[in-house]
């Protein structure tokens, strides 16, 4: 019976047990898959992941805080999307390899909402020049979003989203300019929020309570209609910082539904399948 889990410290709190159960079930795999939760401290991580590869039970595992650059570091194989980004969150077992790919990337892209899709039918194509994208933080899951907005979607249907301008803004300035040296984006110290068809929040700012408008250079007045405003933190009620964007009429992205995009395009590596993102999406929102 091929194992699945995530593998994190903590994990207790984890919803993607719940929602790969469910992704499992609607796909009639739960009698033959399983998908449960590891915690691994990290002076633990190298020894269990070995382990675990070799031990032919497990299929894969998705890898979060704090182990993503460690996963990647410990793989034989890993995605383009993996090396660019420093970071694994999917671990592929197959005959004692370990092969690592970064779904937090094509999630992301996969949250976004149909109007910042082009068509790819003649005529009307791309948009008229590069449309700009900022990110806010520096850190793993900032790498991710800003590989993913600069590289675009891999245009294999219909829609698909063009490659964005990304300016990356960071509180320790020093960080936005490495990052976005290294991944093809500029680093801006003073954004102003209405240039962007996208804003990316990465940073932590948020999951405390914070206020969001004292830690990030955005005001609560500085969204607008036809806007795309991503949250990546998340809790059971809107983020005030997306309260604020949809009051704007912007339209807004939460972390739950990155965490159901990215968890399914996983899951498509494991069984090759397509899982339902509605079941997955209410099995997170419960
Ligand atoms: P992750 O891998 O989840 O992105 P991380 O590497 O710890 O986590 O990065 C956290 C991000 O949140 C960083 O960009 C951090 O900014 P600094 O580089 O200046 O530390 C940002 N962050 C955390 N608390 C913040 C706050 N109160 N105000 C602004 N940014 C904050």
């Amino acid at each position: 019976m091929p194992n699945l889990a995530v593998i994190g410290h903590p994990v207790a709190h984890s919803r993607s047990p719940a929602m790969q159960t469910a992704a499992l079930s609607g796909l009639g795999l739960a009698g033959e898959w399983s998908y449960g939760a590891l915690d691994v401290a990290p002076a633990d991580f190298e020894a269990i992941l070995a382990e675990l590869a070799a031990a032919g039970e497990y299929a894969g595992v998705n890898v979060t805080v704090p182990h993503k650059e460690a996963a990647l570091a410990m793989a034989d194989e890993a995605t383009e999307a993996a090396r660019a980004i420093g970071a694994a969150n999917t671990l592929s077992f197959r005959d004692g390899l370990i092969v690592a790919a970064n779904t937090d990337a094509g999630g992301l892209l996969r949250s976004l909402p149909e109007s910042l899709a082009v068509s790819r039918d003649m005529g009307n194509g791309e948009p008229d020049g590069m449309r700009r994208a900022l990110v806010l933080g520096a850190g793993g899951a900032a790498r991710a979003a800003i590989w993913a907005l600069a590289t675009g979607e891999e245009p294999d249907g219909p829609q698909w989203i063009p490659p964005f301008a990304v300016d990356v803004w960071n509180r320790t300035a020093e960080r936005a300019e490495g990052v976005a040296a290294e991944l093809a984006a500029e680093p801006v110290a003073d954004p102003t929020a209405a240039d962007y068809a996208l804003i990316v929040n990465t940073t932590a700012v948020g999951l405390a309570g914070e206020d969001p408008f004292e830690h990030l250079p955005l005001g609560a007045e500085s969204f607008r209609p036809g806007q795309v405003v991503v949250d990546m933190v998340y809790g059971e009620e809107p983020s005030p910082l997306l309260a604020a964007a949809a009051a704007a009429g912007a339209t807004t992205v939460d972390g739950l539904e990155m965490l159901v995009q990215q968890g399914a395009l996983s899951l498509q590596i494991w069984t090759g399948e397509e899982p339902s993102i509605e079941a997955m999406r209410s099995a997170v929102r419960l």
